[in-house]
């Protein structure tokens, strides 16, 4: 538990960091966490109005692109992986490469596309993460299937959670062929799809701060985002029901300017000289929607179907790696992961981990990782290995072809904070992976 005092006010090194994550990335973040999603170039035509996931089962019996999987199903190797700290391990060179390429699969966002885009080094790709208490086997998209089979496996959160999702969906259709279901009509925040071939339903639904909100709209000079800390975002909550595995994946939202609401009152803002209101800062407001959605969450499990068994994950939170200047947009030019020691983890960033990570404990009950009532908390954690990964965003090939007709470098805009498809949040699904197997759960 954190001291009281620790809540309450600012001590001089969070504002420092404040300060800091104020005048780096808020720029860039803003660039790139709000923009619209683009529709992607080619859907499946039979589109939904609803995401109650019932109503999408299609027979395929007419459909001649829908590749039958094989009958025998895979097993997992073994049925009783012991629980592992996958956070602690070292990233190894692994010659194998990827499941997946940008040409193979068609839900990679086109700004996380970097092979299409021109990025000319392939040496990012062929690593793997081995923890070191145990191993992390090659994804199985298969066995991952079987194990989601007539289940629904939701991400709920921001641009990383969907940059997630879209990894997962690369990697489950490199065995078998996903339909898309449910697409919103114009900025793509909420999608759903079934995998026909097992009934699985893979949905992402866009809430970058798990709770209610209203957000900025720099178009009509709303530079704040407004979140309501005691009220849910009732898109993703009122399906609440339909999900069997959940994964929660928010934080940078929490670093741009908002003013935060408890109770119809104003609590206070961060980013917001122009307001005569109390700089809260992100870390406490980040904890309350953290730990008052996982209570709602536990809540609700308990009070419906006692025989459903849930996984409820949080993906902890991941630093940026800009480099360079502070007053100039900054890039992420590295090709090779960090080694050991190179690299520090950010105050904000280990603090946003352990906020997540303690709020997960703490709903476990005895601290022994034991179930409540079927509900399993877990994280997903990896903000250590994603530290290690500066070589493993955009950058420039955000766009295609950056460097096209002689622009510099400094000049082009980089994202790195969302990573490559392929890259390293792929293994950000191995470890959900070995999660979802965990023995006694669905397994
Ligand atoms: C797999 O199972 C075998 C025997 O059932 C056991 O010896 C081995 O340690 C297990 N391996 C892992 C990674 O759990
Ligand atoms: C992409 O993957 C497909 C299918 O695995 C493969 O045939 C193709 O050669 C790959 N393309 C590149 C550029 O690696
Ligand atoms: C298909 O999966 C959904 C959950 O996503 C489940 O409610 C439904 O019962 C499944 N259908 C069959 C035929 O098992
Ligand atoms: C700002 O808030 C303080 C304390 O609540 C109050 O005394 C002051 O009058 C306010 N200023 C403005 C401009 O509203």
């Amino acid at each position: 538990m954190k001291a009281p005092h620790q809540q309450n006010h600012l001590n001089p090194r969070k504002l420092f960091t404040y300060t800091l994550y104020v005048l780096i990335p808020l720029a860039l973040l803003h660039y790139y966490l709000l923009k619209p999603y683009p529709a992607p170039a080619r859907f499946s035509p039979q589109i939904h109005t609803s995401l109650d996931p019932s109503s999408h089962i299609h027979p395929h019996d007419d459909d001649d692109d829908f590749v039958q999987p094989p009958e025998k199903e895979l097993k997992l190797q073994n049925q009783t992986l012991p629980r592992c700290d996958y956070s602690a391990g070292t990233w190894i060179h692994d010659e194998r490469g990827p499941l997946y390429n940008g040409t193979s699969c068609n839900t990679i966002k086109e700004n996380q596309n970097c092979m299409a885009h021109g990025r000319p080094d392939t040496g990012y790709l062929y690593w793997r993460w081995r923890p070191t208490e145990c191993s992390l086997p090659r994804f199985d998209p298969l066995s991952f299937l079987q194990l989601i089979r007539n289940r629904h496996l939701a991400f709920i959160g921001d641009s990383l959670a969907r940059n997630q999702a879209e990894s997962l969906m690369c990697l489950l259709a490199s065995g078998s062929h996903p339909e898309l279901v449910y697409q919103d009509s114009t900025e793509n925040r909420y999608r759903r799809w079934i995998f026909g071939s097992h009934n699985a339903t893979v949905s992402i639904y866009w809430s970058p701060f798990l709770v209610k909100r209203i957000e900025k709209n720099e178009k009509e000079g709303i530079r704040h985002n407004r979140v309501f800390l005691d009220s849910f975002d009732e898109r993703w909550i009122s399906e609440f029901e339909s999900m069997d595995v959940i994964v929660f994946s928010l934080g940078h939202w929490f670093l741009i300017p908002g003013i935060y609401y408890e109770n119809e009152q104003i609590i206070g803002c961060h980013v917001c000289s122009e307001f005569n209101h109390t700089e809260i800062g992100f870390f406490d407001v980040f904890r309350k929607a953290v730990t008052r959605t996982l209570e709602e969450v536990r809540r609700r499990h308990v009070e419906g179907d006692d025989r459903r068994k849930r996984l409820v994950a949080v993906t902890t939170f991941t630093q940026a790696h800009f480099e360079g200047e502070w007053d100039k947009a900054g890039s992420c030019a590295k090709k090779e992961p960090y080694k050991e020691g190179e690299v520090k983890m950010e105050y904000t960033a280990g603090e946003m981990r352990r906020t997540v990570v303690d709020a997960l404990e703490s709903l476990r009950g005895n601290g022994d990782g034991s179930r409540v009532n079927g509900l399993q908390f877990e994280a997903v954690d990896v903000t250590r290995l994603a530290l290690l990964r500066p070589d493993g965003h955009p950058g420039p090939y955000m766009y295609p072809n950056p460097f096209e007709n002689g622009k510099a470098g400094d000049r082009v805009q980089n994202d790195c904070v969302h990573w490559c498809m392929p890259g390293p949040v792929d293994t950000f699904n191995e470890i959900l992976w070995q999660l979802i197997a965990q023995p006694g759960l669905f397994s």
